[in-house]
């Protein structure tokens, strides 16, 4: 090879292996951290009835964080009489990334009364947003589900969020069954999500549960650097400090919800023990007429060649010994839902427990039937509006487009699973007027 041609051998490597890097890695970030609070997250607490979890992010430049807090006003003036609470805020490095967290619990606030807050500090703040804090067991509950979003944050869900805060702007929750970004170490996938959901986030008290996508992909993955810095949530789960703020409980208006780390328990057993035997207790001694748990990863699975019978085996027992109500999920991309077919442990009866799968971004698998399903669907983007008012339990799923896609109710049966109420059309309007005249599955 002549001296030439080895250059034009070493120039063509350059462009195909290096320059690109290069260029990469010059990529500016598409949403750096900034003087001006953003990523403003409102969490749930174990008492949201009085108190509230926010969290924030800042540039490097801002190391202290205030949050502003008052009952809310329509007079401009009445600002200066907001209660001031000082964050924690602590430095984050992650990657290429630098930046400042701020996170507080505030308690002691009233309950079902509308507030307004700001975060920020000095000359740099975020405008007022409006919230309500739960009231008690016994209010109508309302609350907002979310499949994985994991792809098209930014350009699909977003229309479906803004749907679902459209119909339910006070919801008492949002919860999100994981793989909520695709590479949870990935900030400019977290940056896209704040940026779809924007001012949502600040509004509707979260409730996420990570998914295998907020975990390195190696064996021994780590959950994602950046989920416990911009989420603020009960640290009321197991022991085991790497499941803190992905495992917890929280109490709502009557309705005990519960997030579990199934990705952490699929992987490692003694964090499947542990959180076996914590949601044994949590279950146990539950004052809450109605509960709900979310988690990644399905008892019964939609995908063809997916199974997850160590789910089966060590959760469902507990699910069917304390009558649990509803389980929400993802991971398969598709929509299914089911409790007719699926039995009770050691019973002669039906299950009295509702899964659900279902998705809210744009990453879609093949649907398939199968035996356990009542209903399901696919290549339909999804988001779910739940309300419980005494002893019903009404679900409806929507899709992108603001169709009713599926929907049912669940009556609540002192010492009895619950009853299952399809509505198809008319059987709504019969259960009105007949409770009784409608027929046990
Ligand atoms: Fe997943």
């Amino acid at each position: 090879m002549t001296f030439f041609s080895k250059q034009k051998c070493m120039i063509t490597v350059m462009a195909i292996f290096i320059l690109p890097y290069a260029n990469a890695q010059q990529t500016p970030n598409p949403f750096p951290p900034l003087e001006n609070p953003d990523r403003i997250v409102l969490n749930v607490t174990e008492d949201p009835s009085t108190s509230v979890a926010i969290t924030w992010r800042t540039s490097t430049a801002v190391t202290k964080g205030i949050v502003e807090i008052m009952p809310v006003s329509a007079d401009p003036a009445d600002i200066v009489k907001a209660n001031k609470h000082e964050a924690v805020s602590s430095p984050f490095q992650h990657n290429d990334i630098s930046a400042y967290y701020h996170s507080i619990v505030i308690k002691n606030l009233m309950p079902a009364t509308k507030y307004m807050y700001r975060v920020g500090y000095d000359k740099y703040w975020s405008e007022w947003f409006h919230i309500k804090t739960a009231g008690k067991p016994g209010d109508k509950i309302s609350f907002i589900y979310m499949g994985d979003v994991q792809v098209g944050m930014k350009t699909l869900w977003p229309r479906v969020v803004r749907q679902a805060f459209g119909k339910m702007p006070e919801a008492n929750a949002i919860m999100y069954a994981g793989d909520i970004v695709n590479r949870g170490d990935n900030d400019d996938e977290w940056g896209e999500l704040f940026y779809g959901g924007s001012f949502i986030h600040a509004m509707i008290p979260g409730i996420p549960s990570p998914g295998n996508h907020e975990y390195s992909k190696t064996k021994d993955g780590n959950l994602s650097a950046l989920w416990r810095p911009q989420f603020t949530l009960p640290e009321n789960g197991p022991a085991t400090e790497k499941l803190k703020e992905t495992v917890y409980f929280t109490d709502i208006q009557g309705m005990r919800f519960i997030s579990l780390n199934s990705n952490e328990a699929e992987e490692v057993p003694e964090d499947l023990i542990s959180q076996k035997l914590w949601l044994d207790s949590v279950l146990k001694h539950n004052p809450n007429k109605w509960t709900c748990i979310i988690f990644h990863h399905p008892v019964y699975s939609v995908s063809k060649s997916r199974d997850n019978p160590w789910l089966r085996d060590n959760f469902k027992p507990l699910f069917d010994k304390y009558k649990v109500d509803l389980i929400l999920q993802g991971h398969d991309h598709a929509y299914a839902r089911g409790m007719k077919k699926i039995p009770y442990e050691n019973g002669p009866e039906f299950s009295g427990t509702m899964y659900v799968i279902s998705v809210a971004g744009s990453k879609m698998y093949e649907e398939n039937k199968k035996d356990w399903m009542d209903k399901n669907g696919g290549h339909t983007q999804l988001y779910q509006l739940i309300t419980v008012d005494g002893d019903v339990l009404s679900y409806k799923c929507y899709t992108a487009t603001g169709a009713l896609y599926d929907s049912f109710e669940l009556i609540k049966r002192k010492g009895r699973r619950n009853k299952l109420v399809e509505n198809e059309p008319g059987v709504a309007a019969i259960w009105q007027n007949h409770l009784t005249n409608i027929k046990d599955y």
